[in-house]
């Protein structure tokens, strides 16, 4: 028995600090107003997780502005056209995680009368949620007795009881230890006081063990390896791969240019998104979409989660009559370069600035 009886005791020295450091964030109701009853909205605690795996609270809150405003409420966004959602979300990176987030809008509109599911199994049968959505949402919004467990989560845990089992493997077990912590008052404070404590306090590198609630408790500090916890395998190094794009404009005066762009299919790297035809790079293959005197210009680098991509971005200007073999040429005022995937944005940002200098 890990605990030894002392869960109520840490459960109540990490909610008083929660109570006076939560932090604020747009989708978040203070533990002060949560204390009288008011929870946050469902819709925006399940968009704010979505944006929040793989990616930082500063990088998500212009987005999460961008998308509660063109979209109040679940209904909006499950209205919403698909190339708008994939054009808001350009730049978050991981695109599946816009794909789902349609799919599960429109469940909770067709299937749950717009209203999100109000327990963690209920949540779990919806497309594109997940166990640890699930949890979030039930905890954060619905005050269920769920065990939310990220990175963050994993991270207190494997310092606070000293386990040097290093990640994948330890997962199970780190997640079994955070259970038997979770309370069944104020569950939705509690899940985001961990990942607050790990966000500001419990950090990878240099934890500010000082300021530290569980500072008394912490096993890996008493050992004096907290900095080094948790212990990960070694991830297998990531390939390089090479491939070409290419960028067909139309017209060139101070008006801009129409660009040729195709929407990526729905399946693989970037699905739904919009993009320059290319080939080599993402499996699918490719030929040049119009037989023009191409110039290569530059070469652009982006790291994707299993590979890093070195691309040669080839440009050339297109006839006015030109009839590509893929994609159309979007006029130059429906086009918004933020609408692309960064890897796009930085062909498009290099092929524009070597028009500008011509
Ligand atoms: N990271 C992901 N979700 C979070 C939340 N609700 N609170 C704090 N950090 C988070």
């Amino acid at each position: 028995m890990r605990y030894e009886g002392r869960e109520e005791a840490l459960r109540a020295r990490l909610l008083h600090w929660y109570d006076a450091h939560a932090r604020v964030m747009p989708w978040r109701t203070a533990p002060a107003d949560r204390a009288v009853g008011v929870l946050p909205d469902p819709y925006r605690v399940w968009l704010s997780e979505v944006m929040l795996q793989q990616t930082t609270v500063a990088a998500v809150k212009d987005y999460f502005h961008r998308f509660t405003a063109r979209w109040p409420t679940v209904g909006d966004l499950a209205a919403a056209a698909d190339a708008d959602v994939m054009g808001e979300w350009a730049g978050l990176g991981y695109y599946a995680r816009a794909r789902n987030l349609l799919k599960c809008a429109r469940a909770v509109v067709a299937d749950h009368g717009g209203v999100f599911p109000a327990t963690r199994d209920g949540l779990l049968t919806l497309p594109g949620i997940g166990p640890y959505t699930a949890s979030a949402v039930a905890a954060i919004a619905y005050d269920e007795a769920a065990t939310v467990v990220d990175g963050n989560v994993e991270r207190v845990m494997a310092r606070l009881h000293h386990v040097e089992t290093p990640l994948p493997t330890a997962k199970q077990e780190l997640t079994e230890l955070a259970a038997s912590l979770t309370p069944q008052v104020r569950p939705g404070d509690y899940a985001q006081a961990v990942m607050d404590l790990g966000a500001t306090i419990c950090t990878p590198r240099k934890p500010a063990c000082g300021i530290c609630p569980w500072m008394a408790d912490c096993a890996a500090r008493a050992a004096g390896v907290q900095a080094e916890l948790p212990r990960k395998l070694a991830k297998p190094e990531k390939p390089t791969r090479h491939g070409t794009v290419w960028l067909a404009y139309r017209g060139q005066d101070w008006r801009g240019q129409d660009w040729l762009l195709e929407t990526r299919p729905e399946r693989g790297l970037l699905g739904g998104m919009l993009g320059f035809p290319g080939d080599g790079w993402d499996g699918a293959g490719g030929q040049a979409p119009l037989p023009l005197a191409w110039e290569r210009v530059a070469e652009v680098r982006h790291t994707f989660t299993h590979f890093h991509l070195i691309l040669d971005v080839h440009l050339a200007k297109a006839p006015e009559d030109a009839q590509p073999s893929r994609g159309t040429f979007v006029p130059h005022r429906q086009f918004r370069p933020a609408d692309l995937p960064t890897v796009m944005r930085k062909a498009y940002d290099l092929a524009s600035s070597v028009i500008l200098t011509r």
